[in-house]
C-alpha cells in the first residue's frame, strides 16, 4: 500500500508539472482529488489494512493529498504568469500607478499672489459687485452717459429694471466701482485691493470679453503722488522680481487728476531699450490721484482727505510675468498650458 501511494504521488506531480493550461490542471485535479478520484479510491482501501499499516498509510495519503494540492496551485501560478497581460493577475509588489494631481489655475494663483503682495503692506482684499449700478461704474466716477470717455468702457448692460437714482445695471467694465463702494463701506484710512471680474465686448489676442482687474485704493489725510509711486515700485519689485521698477506717464481718466499710465521696465534690458521692447518700458495700466468729485461722491471731504487709485489687468500682468503672447489660452483649459505652471 505504501508503495502504491508513493507511486501515485510521483505520477500525479509529474503530470501536473507537465500541464500546459488551466483546463488540463482541472482535469488532473478531478482525476486525483475528485470525489471518485485516485486519492479517494485508495482511502476506501484503508479499512482493509492491518492496524499498524493503516495509520502509516493514512498519514501518507494525507501528505500526498496536500502535495498534489500545492503542486496544482504552483503550476497554476506558473501558467498564469506566462500569459499575456490581459489575463487577470495581481502582483502586490508591483509599483502603484501614480494618480494625476491637479492644481489651481494659473490665474487663481496669480490673484492669490497679487493679494498677498499687497497684504504685506496693509492692503485688505475686498470684493465689490461684478454686476453693478451705472452710478458706481460711471456717473459717480465723473463719466456721464454722453461723455466720450465712456467709449473706452464699452459695456454689457443687464436686461433688468433700472434704478431711478443709480441707473441701469451693468456688468462692470472695470473694478473702479470698488472705489465708491469702499468709501461707502468704511471711513478712511482706506487701503483696498479689489480683485474682480470685468466685461467688455472684445475678443482678440490680448482681450477676452471676461477678464479680471485688481484695483488699489488708498485714502487718508495727506496722500500724494509719492505714495502712489512707492506702491507701484514696491509691486514691480515684489511681483516681478529684482531690478524691476515703474514709471508714471501722464494720461487722462475722468476719475483721477492727475492721471497716469504706469509702465514697468522691460525684463530683458531693464529700461535701456532693446529689440523686444524698443522703448525700455511696457504698459502695466492706469492710475492717478482720486478726483475730488469722486471723493465727494463717496461721502468724503476733499479738503480733508486725498487718495490714489490704480486699476490693472490680472491677465495682462500674468502674461507679462510668464511671457505669454496670447491671452486666450488662459481660458481654453488646454492641459498643455495648464501643466506648465
Ligand atoms: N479703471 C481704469 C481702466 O480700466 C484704470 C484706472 C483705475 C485708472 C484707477 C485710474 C485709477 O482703464
Amino acid at each position: 500500500m505504501t508503495e502504491k501511494i508513493i507511486n501515485l504521488k510521483n505520477e500525479a506531480i509529474g503530470n501536473i508539472l507537465e500541464a500546459k493550461d488551466e483546463k488540463e490542471l482541472e482535469r488532473l485535479r478531478i482525476l486525483y482529488l475528485g470525489r471518485s478520484g485516485k486519492i479517494n479510491q485508495l482511502t476506501k482501501e484503508l479499512p482493509k489494512l492491518a492496524a499498524n499499516e493503516k495509520a502509516e498509510a493514512g498519514r501518507l495519503l494525507n501528505e500526498t493529498k496536500r502535495a498534489i494540492e500545492s503542486a496544482l496551485s504552483n503550476q497554476l501560478s506558473a501558467i498564469c504568469s506566462q500569459l499575456p497581460a490581459q489575463k487577470e493577475w495581481l502582483d502586490v509588489t508591483a509599483p502603484g500607478i501614480k494618480p494625476e494631481i491637479g492644481h489651481l489655475h494659473l490665474l487663481t494663483e496669480v490673484i492669490r499672489e497679487i493679494s498677498s503682495v499687497f497684504e504685506k503692506i496693509g492692503f485688505i482684499r475686498v470684493r465689490h459687485p461684478e454686476a453693478e449700478w451705472e452710478w458706481y461704474s460711471f456717473e459717480g466716477l465723473n463719466m456721464p452717459a454722453t461723455h466720450p470717455a465712456r467709449d473706452d468702457f464699452e459695456s454689457f448692460f443687464v436686461d433688468s429694471k433700472p434704478n431711478s437714482k443709480l441707473g441701469r445695471m451693468v456688468l462692470t467694465p472695470h473694478t473702479s466701482n470698488g472705489q465708491l463702494r469702499e468709501m461707502e463701506r468704511i471711513p478712511p484710512p482706506i487701503r483696498m485691493i479689489n480683485i474682480a471680474r470685468c466685461h467688455r465686448p472684445n475678443w482678440d489676442i490680448t482681450h477676452t470679453p471676461t477678464f479680471h482687474q485688481f484695483e488699489g485704493l488708498v485714502v487718508d489725510r495727506g496722500i500724494n503722488i509719492t505714495h502712489l509711486k512707492g506702491v507701484t515700485d514696491y509691486f514691480a519689485l515684489n511681483f516681478f522680481g529684482p531690478g524691476r521698477k515703474t514709471r508714471l506717464r501722464p494720461f487722462h481718466f475722468q476719475f483721477t487728476e492727475p492721471s497716469f499710465e504706469v509702465d514697468i521696465n522691460c525684463p530683458i534690458c531693464l529700461g535701456k531699450g532693446c529689440r523686444v521692447c524698443k522703448s525700455g518700458w511696457h504698459e502695466l495700466g492706469g492710475a492717478g490721484i482720486v478726483h475730488p468729485t469722486v471723493l465727494r461722491n463717496g461721502g468724503l471731504d476733499p479738503a480733508v482727505y486725498s487718495g490714489f487709485a490704480f486699476g490693472w489687468g490680472v491677465e495682462r500682468t500674468t502674461m507679462m510675468k510668464y511671457s505669454l503672447n496670447d491671452i486666450r489660452p488662459l481660458y481654453e483649459s488646454d492641459l498643455r498650458l495648464i501643466y506648465q505652471f
